[in-house]
């Protein structure tokens, strides 16, 4: 009985603390103090991009030390580890999506936002071009944007390698109106296929669901796209349930190359009891409106090439450059070699530039390109220019007090103002004594369907690699617990809920 006792009230008391902390988020999110107005007399510091990066980066900054002016064509935040399920309809995607103007007004002093696009970056002018790619525009002629500090975090564009047909017939998944493309056209494939009159052959051809790379964005939503026909699909549409088809097709031998051997035979096992297909050691090489053509290598070693029709073609084979990326790497001669991003060093700063950092999927700093590394690298900047400011506070001071101590009367004032000089010196080596960028790896997630997740998790001095129905509840724990805001975090929850077939009580766990 008192161990029943002991229960009841530690459950009251969580969820009455979950409901304070809750309300006092969403509190805080829709009254913050008082903003100071930008300084343009300090430094702008110009930053590109309102992702992982450089989200988590104006997190952190202290805004009073610069005058920051932020440009993107996208005035949100996109939780992406949960834009796969936005496909399905399992997540609404506002969930996933934090308006840019609601954060950045509980900075402590305010940043200007355009929602624009970098076009270039003149690096000898020090000038970012800007263009205003949304539909309304006003009638500004200047499209200049001058700054003392840059930071490029504008990620990745999807990488087709040249593949013919790939951007007039395939959907991508890296945007909000990607995922709704998606949905629009499962639905859509659905619906023509039950259309009347329809042959065999173009039944099973519009129901057939190609993904192309099995890499964890193809492997997602390959298992979210199979859990939706298992779910509601072959319910709503019985008569689609004998041709509905989900094929994985990978160039390399294996999907999932950055998990452990274990966990990629086990997603391997899984898709094979959803029935999803995956077609390894399988090269596309062309797409047209119907079919795909991919090469494979046959049992006698002799290279094949086979045509693959398909109604829903996703196209998920990783990340290419973006041209003002491309553009600015070509006025910098130390990144003439480089062909997958901006080089940094340990500090991000650009190799070869001044006063210009690269963060995140458009930057090459030896670590893959995930959140975990943007969102890590982004803070490590936000501290580097919040430290950066002190120091030039305390060298303003400095000089100031060498001036004073130059012209004091006498020599007991003259004391003073040494020892005074002294303590500002030891503070400013210890405000220099800044480190490199070191980041922690805190493991690998990925959802594979039928509400299991497998996950490589660095675990004190080793490595946890685990998959299944228990690691998807950690999945989603860890992904709440990553969401932007409170007010995410309970929209995420909701969806959750009223997705019955996704498992109710796992929403109580997570
Ligand atoms: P992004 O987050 O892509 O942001 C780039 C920003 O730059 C955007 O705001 C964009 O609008 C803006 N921009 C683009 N062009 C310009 C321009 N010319 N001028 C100005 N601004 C511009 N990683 C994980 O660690 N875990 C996961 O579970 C995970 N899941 C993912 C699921 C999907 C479907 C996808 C696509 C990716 C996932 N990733 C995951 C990878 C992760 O999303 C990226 O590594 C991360 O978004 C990179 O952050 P970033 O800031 O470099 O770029
Ligand atoms: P990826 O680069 O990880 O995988 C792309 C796959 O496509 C590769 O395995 C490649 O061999 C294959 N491929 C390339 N061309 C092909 C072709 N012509 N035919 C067949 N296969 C081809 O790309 P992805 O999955 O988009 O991920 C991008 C980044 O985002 C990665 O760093 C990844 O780690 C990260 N990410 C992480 C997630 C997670 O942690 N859950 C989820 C999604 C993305």
């Amino acid at each position: 009985f008192r161990v029943l006792r002991f229960l009841w009230r530690a459950t009251y008391i969580s969820i009455l603390g979950g409901l304070v902390y809750g309300s006092y988020g969403i509190y805080l999110n829709r009254h913050p103090g008082e903003q100071a107005e930008p300084d343009p007399t300090k430094k702008t510091l110009v930053v590109l991009g309102t992702g992982w990066g450089s989200v988590s980066l104006l997190k952190k900054l202290d805004t009073e030390n610069y005058n920051v002016v932020v440009i993107s064509p996208r005035n949100y935040f996109l939780f992406t580890p949960l834009l796969p399920s936005c496909t399905t309809g399992t997540i609404e995607h506002r969930s996933i999506m934090e308006p840019i103007r609601n954060f950045l007004r509980h900075k402590k002093a305010a940043v200007k936002y355009y929602e624009a696009e970098a076009t270039k970056i003149d690096y000898e002018k020090r000038i970012v071009y800007i263009n205003d790619e949304s539909e309304i525009k006003g009638a500004t002629t200047t499209n200049e944007v001058k700054f003392d500090m840059l930071v490029v975090g504008v990620g990745a564009e999807n990488a087709t390698f040249g593949i013919p047909g790939v951007r007039e017939h395939g959907c991508f998944l890296k945007e909000v109106s990607d995922a709704q493309r998606i949905r629009k056209r499962i639905m859509d494939c659905c619906e023509t296929a039950t259309f009347k009159d329809q042959s065999p052959e173009e039944i099973k051809r519009l129901l057939h669901m190609v993904v192309v790379g099995g890499g964890p964005t193809g492997v997602e939503f390959a298992g979210e796209l199979q859990d939706f026909f298992e779910n509601d699909l072959r319910k709503w549409i019985p008569e689609i349930a004998n041709n509905f088809h989900v094929t994985l097709v990978e160039a390399l031998p294996q999907v999932l190359p950055m998990f452990s051997k274990n966990l990629i035979d086990y997603t391997e096992q899984t898709f094979k009891e959803e029935t999803i297909e995956i077609r390894t050691k399988t090269m596309v090489k062309n797409v047209t409106e119907k079919y795909i053509e991919a090469e494979y290598t046959d049992a006698a070693g002799v290279k094949q090439l086979d045509k693959i029709p398909y109604g829903l073609l996703v196209w998920a084979t990783g990340n290419a450059l973006r041209p003002v990326v491309k553009d600015l790497m070509s006025q910098i001669p130390a990144q003439k070699d480089s062909r997958r991003g901006l080089v940094v060093n340990e500090h991000l700063v650009v190799k070869g530039a001044e006063n210009v950092w690269a963060i995140g999927d458009c930057a090459i700093a030896n670590y893959a390109p995930t959140a975990q590394v943007a969102s890590q690298e982004g803070a490590f900047l936000a501290r580097l220019f919040n430290q950066m400011a002190k120091t030039d506070e305390i060298q303003e001071e400095l000089s100031l007090l060498s001036e004073k101590q130059a012209v004091a009367a006498n020599k007991e004032l003259r004391d003073g103002i040494f020892g005074d000089i002294k303590e500002l010196q030891k503070r400013l080596r210890r405000v220099k004594q800044m480190g490199p960028f070191e980041y922690s790896h805190q493991g690998s997630l990925a959802y594979i369907g039928s509400e299991k997740a497998v996950a490589d998790i660095s675990w004190f001095t080793g490595n946890l690699a685990s998959g299944g129905q228990l690691t998807y509840l950690f999945w989603r724990s860890a992904y709440l617990s990553m969401c932007f805001s409170t007010r995410n975090r309970v929209l995420v929850i909701m969806d959750w809920m009223k997705s019955p077939d996704k498992g109710f009580p796992l929403v109580i766990f997570s």
